[in-house]
């Protein structure tokens, strides 16, 4: 995961120059200054990570494919960040949970920024134990350490901000009509289109990381769905017809998400609510929350400067709810 330029990534960057070309070894070993040892080592490396690179002992390589896959350098480049993924991001063909990969590596180390992005997780979580549907090669499924300096009451407003950051990317690039369901799905009209789960590692009563994971269902045809989230679940796929490549999508939201995490750093929750509160259509709205203790419905009033959902019962009582199910 350094960031220095090595012969992988030079070997790389010659076979996209002549993407649709046949490279010969010999061309390859003079051009970078190392031996075909090594570029076979390196070819057969970047195969490893999921590059498609054809070989003929006549012709030498030929890179044929690398479309949409969540591939590092894929997602680095253009990707305009000044920190989040922008230097360490660990993709994996496969993985349990990206956000389980994440804690491990947030607990030996790793810096604030660092991505870990799947193309299948086997375990995905969801929210509250539930788990979160992770078919290989047509969702995103990543996870971001942050290391920001604010007090574990705060964390929930990262959440919130994520789901503004997730919400824009989507209405930007697809014009899907997305909007937030409190406190953090992402929703097409009553289908959930992605998700959120923010896990946090406190010391004391500071934050030491916050791990926060994204799934999205991009490409998934609605008939793939499992039969128990077939009718609350949606894909831009479902929705637009048209397949969307998930480099673009997650370029945009990890941008995103930078800009409203600069704002969070320095004012909080509150320098994101106006814009949380524009993708949401639950003000004034009468609606039941589920929470552990049992259920509370009642007219949604605001959702404050931490993200709480403040709701007036019957009986015109106040009730702050810090977290909960929104059934509508
Ligand atoms: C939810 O709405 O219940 C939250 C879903 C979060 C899913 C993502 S996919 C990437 C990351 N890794 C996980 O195991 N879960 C999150």
């Amino acid at each position: 995961m350094a960031n220095l330029i090595t012969t992988r990534d030079n070997i790389l960057f010659y076979l996209k120059k002549n993407k649709g070309i046949w490279v010969s070894g010999e061309s390859l070993s003079s051009h970078l200054d190392v031996s075909r040892a090594a570029v076979n080592k390196h070819i057969k490396r970047l195969r490893q990570e999921g590059y498609t690179i054809e070989s003929s002992t006549k012709k030498g390589y030929f890179l044929k494919t690398f479309d949409d896959l969540l591939l590092a350098d894929e997602i680095r480049e253009g990707l305009d960040t000044r920190i989040i993924g922008k230097t360490d991001i660990l993709h994996l063909k496969e993985t349990d949970s990206t956000n389980l990969q994440a804690k491990n590596l947030a607990a030996e180390g790793a810096p604030e920024g660092t991505l870990v992005v799947a193309e299948h997780q086997h375990s995905g979580r969801g929210r509250k134990g539930r788990t979160w549907f992770s078919p290989p090669g047509i969702g995103i499924y990543s996870s971001l350490i942050l290391r920001p300096a604010i007090s574990p009451t705060e964390a929930p407003g990262i959440t919130l901000m994520t789901a503004v950051a997730a919400v824009e990317a989507v209405i930007a690039l697809t014009g899907i009509p997305a909007r937030i369901k409190w406190p953090n799905d992402i929703m097409v009209k009553n289908r959930k289109l992605a998700g959120i789960l923010t896990e946090i590692s406190t010391e004391m009563d500071s934050v030491d990381f916050i791990i926060v994971g994204f799934g999205m269902n991009v490409n998934t045809p609605a008939d793939d769905f499992p039969s128990d989230i077939k009718e609350i679940a949606t894909s831009v796929y479902a929705e637009t017809g048209k397949h969307f490549p998930r480099v673009k999508m997650l370029q945009t939201y990890l941008k995103n998400f930078e800009i409203h995490y600069e704002t969070f750093k320095k004012e909080g929750f509150s320098g994101i609510r106006e814009k949380w509160k524009a993708f949401t259509e639950i003000i004034g709205k009468k609606v039941t929350v589920r929470k552990v203790a049992g259920e509370i419905t009642g007219k949604v009033v605001d959702v404050d400067h931490e993200g709480v959902l403040i709701l007036q019962d019957g009986n015109e009582e106040i009730h702050r709810i810090f977290s909960g199910d929104l059934l509508v």
